[in-house]
């Protein structure tokens, strides 16, 4: 089953551990999950649209999201 994960955070969270810092991603897009990866840096500037990220680097804006979110 395939779905879409709808996400905003555009850098990660920092979990200190003792001396050292965990960085978790918050932007769905790091290959290495939980881990962040720095694919972060794809999303940097996005603008108030919705995109989906290609394996291969592309982003591609998703038009008519409001008709595929709101039809639950
Ligand atoms: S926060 Fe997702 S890759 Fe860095």
């Amino acid at each position: 089953m395939a779905r879409l994960v709808k996400k905003e955070y555009k850098a990660p969270l920092e979990i200190k551990a003792g001396t050292k810092s965990i960085w978790i991603c918050m932007c769905g897009l790091s290959g290495n999950q939980p881990f962040c990866d720095k694919s972060h840096k794809k999303a940097a500037n996005e603008d108030n649209k919705i995109y989906v990220y290609e394996n291969e680097g592309n982003r591609i804006e998703v038009k008519n999201w409001e008709e595929c979110y709101n039809d639950t």
